[in-house]
Parts: structure tokens; C-alpha cells; sequence
């Protein structure tokens, strides 16, 4: 069974592995490009990549309801469990958990992770997804770091880089991430949702295809991507 990429809009990501449902950094009901709010996710793993708003906002609502198991850093589990999420697995930089999907492990990324009310949010990652059609690496809210190049190395089915510059890399430094990570494909996250993170991301996919050998596909959000 092929995986199934969705975008949700900003970066909040949905990920249909084999049976699995996997939620990435679940940002939909006060987040103006989702295509649904967020009683209409069920996941069985919700992964957070760091602290802020725009990353956790449903996460506590969501894996509540659900039971899913949340893959999060353990101060951001801490808080969670503090409001009643039971079910959580604490990682750190660099650490990774086998699960039925395959194996998640926590990467690098060069961001802060302060939680929305003030608390400690330990330190943003991204995620490398070992699924059984390929490696997806999100790079999840970051600048640009040169390690990006040790991740390429284990050979990536897909990347998904913020492009909207500001509070991430912008267009130029993610695609030199490109060139760093050499994937097969790539797709633009963490753009549009407001204006100050407005990008042209055709013109950025142009680029990409002129100068690398990935194939870029730029969604809109609620749009699907199933890779061969
Ligand atoms: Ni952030
Ligand atoms: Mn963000």
C-alpha cells in the first residue's frame, strides 16, 4: 500500500502509512489555510515537532479523543500530560522508537520551542519517517544547517521544507537544503497561511527543477501526494 502525503495546511501534516494515520504538528482550528477543523482528524500517532502554537495548538483535543500515541520531546510530553494525555512516548535529539509504520526518529533543527503559555518546550526537532516505501524527512521549522547533507545520506523518498521565510528558511536557503539533502521529491510547507509568510511557490519549484535533480510538487492545502 503506497503512503499517503496530505498537507493540512501551514505545517501540519497527514501521513497514511499501511494502517496507520500519522498526524504531524496538528494546527487546524484557528489555522486559516486547513481544509477542516480538527474533530475531523483521527489519528493513531500524533507527532509534535516543537512548542509553538502553530505546532501543538489541537494536539492535546485531538490525542485525547483519539487515544493516539503522541511522539513528542518529553518536556512537550510533560505538558501534554498535564492536561490529561495519557498516552505519550518521550523523545530527544537524535532518538527514534520503532512503531507499526516503521521507525520515526527525532533530527535536528535550528528554531526555539517555548510552549504557548510560557513553558519550557525543550528543543525543536524534525522527523526522519522510515516507512516501507522510503525515508520522508520533515524538516519541520528550521533554518538551514549544513547535517541536513547527513540526512540526505541515508537516501530520502521525500522531503518537506518550510519555504516561508521569517520565522524558517525562505525559498534560496531551502533550496539549497535540497541541493544538502538530495531527495527524490520535495514539497513546500510552512508558507501562505498569513501574510508575512506569503511565497511564490511555483517560482520556487521552478528553481528547484532548473537546478537539482528532485522532482518538486507544490500542493495546495488538503491536497494528496502519493509518491511511485
Ligand atoms: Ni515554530
Ligand atoms: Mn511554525
Amino acid at each position: 500500500m503506497p503512503t499517503i502525503v496530505t498537507w493540512l495546511g501551514h505545517a501540519t501534516w497527514l501521513v497514511k502509512a499501511g494502517a496507520d494515520l500519522i498526524l504531524i504538528d496538528p494546527f487546524l482550528d484557528d489555522n486559516p489555510a486547513a481544509p477542516y477543523k480538527a474533530d475531523k482528524v483521527s489519528p493513531n500517532f500524533i507527532l509534535i515537532s516543537h512548542g509553538h502554537g502553530d505546532h501543538v495548538a489541537d494536539a492535546a483535543q485531538i490525542a485525547k479523543r483519539t487515544g493516539a500515541l503522541v511522539l513528542a520531546n518529553y518536556e512537550i510530553c510533560n505538558w501534554l500530560g498535564a492536561q490529561g494525555v495519557k498516552n505519550t512516548l518521550a523523545h530527544n535529539l537524535g532518538g527514534g522508537s520503532q512503531h507499526s509504520f516503521g521507525r520515526v526518529q527525532f533530527t535536528l533543527a535550528h528554531h526555539s520551542s517555548s510552549l504557548p503559555d510560557g513553558a519550557n518546550g525543550g528543543n525543536p526537532s524534525g522527523f526522519l519517517l522510515s516507512l516501507a516505501d522510503g525515508n520522508y524527512y520533515f524538516a519541520c521549522d528550521t533554518g538551514l544547517f549544513y547535517d541536513m547533507k547527513l540526512i540526505g545520506e541515508r537516501g530520502l523518498k521525500l522531503a518537506v521544507l518550510p519555504i516561508g521565510d521569517l520565522f524558517t528558511m525562505g525559498p534560496d536557503d531551502a533550496l539549497a537544503a535540497v541541493k544538502l539533502l538530495k531527495p527524490q521529491h520535495v514539497v513546500p510547507s510552512h508558507f501562505n497561511t498569513w501574510p508575512p509568510i506569503e511565497q511564490d511557490a511555483q517560482v520556487w519549484s521552478r528553481r528547484v527543477a532548473a537546478e537539482t535533480s528532485t522532482k518538486p510538487h507544490v500542493l495546495k492545502p488538503g491536497d494528496t501526494l502519493i509518491l511511485p
